[in-house]
């Protein structure tokens, strides 16, 4: 058999990602209003489903805001970057970071989201965080939205579902990426746009329970942030020339459960209403397989005058999406079902799983990188990838992760065959490289990162920074670009 070497390229970004409701707790410091991550209360695992960890009620809200609540908000206090972000960023340099993914918290420039001016304090934390990243050269690639909507917002227009949204996004957008632009090249518009079917709270700071139709105000929602993701590509062309904007897919690959052509086209189905969203941002317009799902689930998206040429004229520059797992799609209701990156599916035979259901599947991460550049041939970025796990501190301090080694090794190499396949890839940011608050738990025990930090789930610990064996191994990794795994 004849050989084919496949190499990295020598510019390739490797990195970690983050978003700001998850690191940077302060949340009420420095002039930053309330934004949706701020009303995420933690739910004991016992106590959690699928509904009440991710989508909040108006009643919450008013409880959160009444001063009288007993629940914990994590995402309030993150695990402290905001006082700490000198020592984490010189950890990053220490593995050898080419690139560092983190969101600015929307919520630090314009405190409601519709307010006349932006908060000076606010802008210069993210000066003074991209200064700190160029002492070492580590590019930052900023995600504008991520989870992050305005209470304000909120509570003036139902977040997303009203149209008078997009204009602030767009101002928001305007003045970082003029404040910014000799520091950032890299942009995302919305962290997982997807999420916004699955839970327009999260994804979009929307009540439900507001709406007399939610399943038609989150399309529409949806609308709204494709225009406003055109409308701030467009800015970032004029006053960044050389920035590119990427959008951002939480990939969620769905394989037939079984050979039969009804399991076949169901997976099809399913992997094609994922690849919406990325068939707006990059090829510009409303696919049609779409068109009639919306006739026939009575959804009618409102548009307006010159929505369709601006989908049409500002499409993404990049593709990156999150890869975590895959599931099984099926047509009979049959099957025992796993949980997932926002969503579950039925559970593969041949794959395990991690500790909270999460099927590993690093070929899966072949599949998706091959499909989405057949699709679009536009650059791919991985921009997040990792293992959520338990870690223990041994008593002499150190942590040995082999299990997120092994995890992140399977991936690199199969990234590796993907480029050898031909797929054009930026590079490859894996999640939360600090200890981070999880995302859809709250949990700070479901741990991804290469350092370690002393917090737990009730919020008590010492915020020390430990590095872990796979910090040492990642830095290798970086050292060697991706040769030494
Ligand atoms: C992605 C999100 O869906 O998955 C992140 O963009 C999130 O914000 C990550 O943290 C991992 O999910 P979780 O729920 O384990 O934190």
């Amino acid at each position: 058999m004849g050989q084919f070497i496949v190499q990295f390229p020598k510019d390739f970004l490797w990195g970690g990602a983050t978003a700001a409701n998850q690191i940077e707790g302060a949340f009420d410091v420095a002039g930053k209003g309330l934004s949706a991550a701020d009303f995420i209360e933690y739910i004991p695992k016992h106590e959690r489903t699928k509904d009440n960890a991710m989508e909040i009620t108006s009643e919450q809200i008013r409880e959160a805001l009444s001063g009288e609540s007993f629940r914990r908000y994590p995402k309030r206090e993150g695990n402290d970057f905001y006082h700490r972000y000198k020592e984490d960023i010189a950890l990053l340099a220490e593995m050898g970071f080419k690139a560092f993914r983190l969101s600015i918290h929307w919520s630090r420039i314009f405190p409601n989201g519709y307010d006349d001016t932006p908060n000076e304090a606010g802008l210069q934390f993210y000066d003074n965080v991209f200064n700190e990243l160029a002492k070492y050269n580590i590019e930052p690639v900023v995600t504008l939205s991520h989870y992050e909507t305005p209470y304000g917002l909120t509570e003036k227009y139902n977040g997303w579902v009203g149209r008078e949204t997009i204009n602030h996004f767009v101002r928001y957008a305007e003045t970082v990426f003029t404040r910014y632009k000799d520091k950032v090249k890299y942009w995302m518009s919305f962290n997982e746009i997807n999420i916004m079917t699955i839970s327009p709270y999260t994804g979009g700071g929307i009540l439900s329970d507001k709406e007399k139709n939610p399943v038609q105000a989150k399309y529409q929602a949806l609308h709204h942030q494709f225009v406003a993701s055109s409308l701030a590509t467009k800015k970032l062309h004029e006053i960044v020339p050389d920035g590119k904007m990427g959008c951002m897919l939480a990939s969620m690959i769905h394989y037939p459960n079984t050979p039969n052509p009804v399991d076949v086209l169901k997976a099809k189905q399913e992997n094609q209403s994922n690849q919406f969203y990325t068939d707006v941002q990059a090829r510009g317009e409303y696919p049609k397989y779409m068109k009639r799902f919306f006739a026939e689930n009575d959804i009618e998206i409102v548009k307006e005058t010159g929505d369709d040429e601006i989908l049409k004229q500002y499409t993404v520059d990049y593709i990156s999406f999150s890869y975590y797992m895959s599931v099984l799609s099926s047509e009979s209701p049959e099957g025992e079902v796993t949980e997932g990156n926002l969503h579950n599916g039925l559970k593969n035979p041949y794959l395990e799983a991690s500790e909270w259901g999460w099927q590993i599947d690093p070929i899966g991460l072949r599949v998706v990188l091959n499909e989405l550049y057949d699709r679009y041939q536009l650059p791919l970025f991985i921009v997040e990838n990792g293992l959520g796990a338990y870690d223990r501190v041994e008593t002499d301090g150190s942590i040995h992760d082999d299990y997120r080694i092994d995890y992140l090794k399977k991936h690199i190499e199969q990234m590796k065959e993907a480029i050898g396949d031909g797929v054009d890839l930026m590079g490859y940011l894996a999640w939360g490289p600090i200890d981070l608050v999880s995302m859809s738990t709250s949990e700070m025990s479901k741990r991804y990162g290469f350092v370690y930090v002393d917090k737990d789930d009730e919020g008590i610990g010492t915020l020390e920074r430990i590095r872990k064996d796979s910090f040492f191994w990642y830095k290798k990794v970086i050292a060697s670009n991706g040769e030494a795994l």
